[in-house]
């Protein structure tokens, strides 16, 4: 039986790696990062911001050096502005677009002109911008405002990438806007850009922008990806005598919820953590374990949403059943998620049941037979059957295993690297 050993290090968060060009862009200054993920959609976003007249620098392997300008400042874009298959670019330039002194045209590739942008162009068009859309589809065409106005909004979906956006326009709005949660999703942005919260009496939380708000130099190291953790923390619990250390990797609590639900499922990690401030950091040792399936609680599901598809191997080895709802808008990812999860464990010959907003499956149950996994080109969808592979003696093999280069480059290799037989 195979099992995974060793110390890894993994690229930047991606979040985190497109805030760092986002919000430096907008600063009049330098700003220095290392770990600097250079993954297919930061680099979408790098290239929609160099068509802005925005200056960066690749200054090492994963160091990248960047020079904005306040918004009046950036330049119209001779072409198309192309996000190729990434929602955060998408979703979080559009909330500094609407507000630029030129007008400017959005794309996006196949999957990203299916996903949805009405969630983004609806507050928008509160706030006063002028968005054309294909019926609330990309391309996104942004028309000159003189000014838009703040807005209070409360978010209907649990996005970090609506609230971004929001509170990005909110920052050359007038007045001061508020964006109200009532699931808490990643934050990023109010960490790094240092916006005031509030949370309110009703549970829910707020979160204030306006053009006041300075934004203070980013230049950091950047945190190891939580969300590629996942891949390889799964890998670990599950193959007995397994035992790695993930070095430096992101632990802000609004990412790990996929170590809290694993801990209700009986798991145990050590976790040495090494940073607080900007964005916390730190160590996480995981040793393989035996592990029990729970209902997911409704609240944690935006903390753990780019990680379900990992989840759901790791609950078809466990005991019980999984019972996960509320999450709807996996649907609404790279590719629909919860098909590709359903239509995958089919091809392997397992059990799972579809619902739709996510899905039950009980453990542990063998994959029964090999499969080429459908992909959609999506890279969770690859990334997540690849450790699916390794706990059968049949072939699980994604049909395009190089999509996972969208968010993480090199993701084979360090999987063929820790791989013990
Ligand atoms: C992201 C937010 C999440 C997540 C995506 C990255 C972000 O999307 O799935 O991978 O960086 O803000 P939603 O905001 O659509 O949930």
């Amino acid at each position: 039986m195979k099992k995974v050993r060793g110390e890894i290090t993994l690229p930047g968060d991606k979040s985190i790696s497109h805030r760092a060009g986002l919000f430096s862009a907008l600063r009049d200054k330098e700003s220095y990062f290392t770990n600097f993920n250079y993954n297919q959609d930061c680099t979408s976003t790098l290239n929609c911001l160099e068509k802005m007249g925005i200056e960066w620098e690749r200054t090492g392997q994963d160091s990248i050096k960047i020079k904005g300008f306040h918004l009046n400042d950036w330049k119209k874009p001779d072409k198309e502005l192309y996000a190729g298959n990434s929602g955060t670019t998408a979703r979080l330039i559009s909330g500094i677009l609407c507000n630029a002194p030129f007008e400017s045209i959005l794309t996006g590739d196949e999957s990203l002109s299916k996903r949805p942008m009405k969630r983004v162009i609806d507050p928008l068009e509160l706030m006063g911008a002028k968005i054309l859309s294909n019926q609330g589809l990309m391309p996104l065409h942004f028309q000159k405002v003189k000014k838009t106005k703040a807005i209070k909004y409360k978010l209907p979906v649990a996005s970090a990438q609506v609230k971004s956006c929001v509170l990005l326009s909110g920052l050359f709005a007038e007045g001061e806007t508020e964006v109200i949660e009532s699931k808490i999703s990643r934050d990023h942005t109010e960490r790094m850009i240092g916006l005031n919260k509030n949370y309110n009496s009703d549970g829910t939380l707020s979160v204030f922008s306006s053009p006041d708000i300075r934004i203070p130099d980013l230049s950091m190291k950047i945190p190891g990806d939580f969300s590629s953790a996942a891949f390889f923390i799964v890998a670990s619990l599950l193959l007995p005598g397994s035992e790695i250390i993930i070095k430096d990797v992101s632990l802000n609590p609004t990412r790990t919820g996929l170590l809290t639900v694993l801990e209700k499922m009986g798991a145990k990690f050590e976790i040495n953590e090494k940073q607080t401030k900007p964005e916390p950091f730190g160590d996480i040792l995981v040793t393989a374990q035996n592990l029990k399936n729970i209902e997911i609680p409704l609240d944690i599901v935006p903390n753990i949403i780019d990680e379900i598809p990992v989840l759901s191997i790791l609950a078809s080895q466990s005991d019980g059943t999984m019972i996960l709802h509320g999450a709807g808008d996996l649907r609404h990812k790279e590719s629909d998620r919860i098909s590709m999860i359903t239509g995958n464990f089919r091809r392997m010959g397992m059990d799972i049941t579809e619902y739709d907003d996510g899905f039950e499956i009980t453990g542990p149950q063998n994959i029964a037979k090999s499969a080429q996994i459908e992909t959609k080109d999506d890279h969770r969808i690859a990334m997540a059957f690849g450790i699916a592979n390794l706990i059968t003696e049949h072939e699980i093999i994604p049909d395009n295993p190089q999509c996972a280069d969208v968010s993480f480059p090199g993701f084979w290799s360090i999987l063929e690297r820790i791989i013990e037989d």
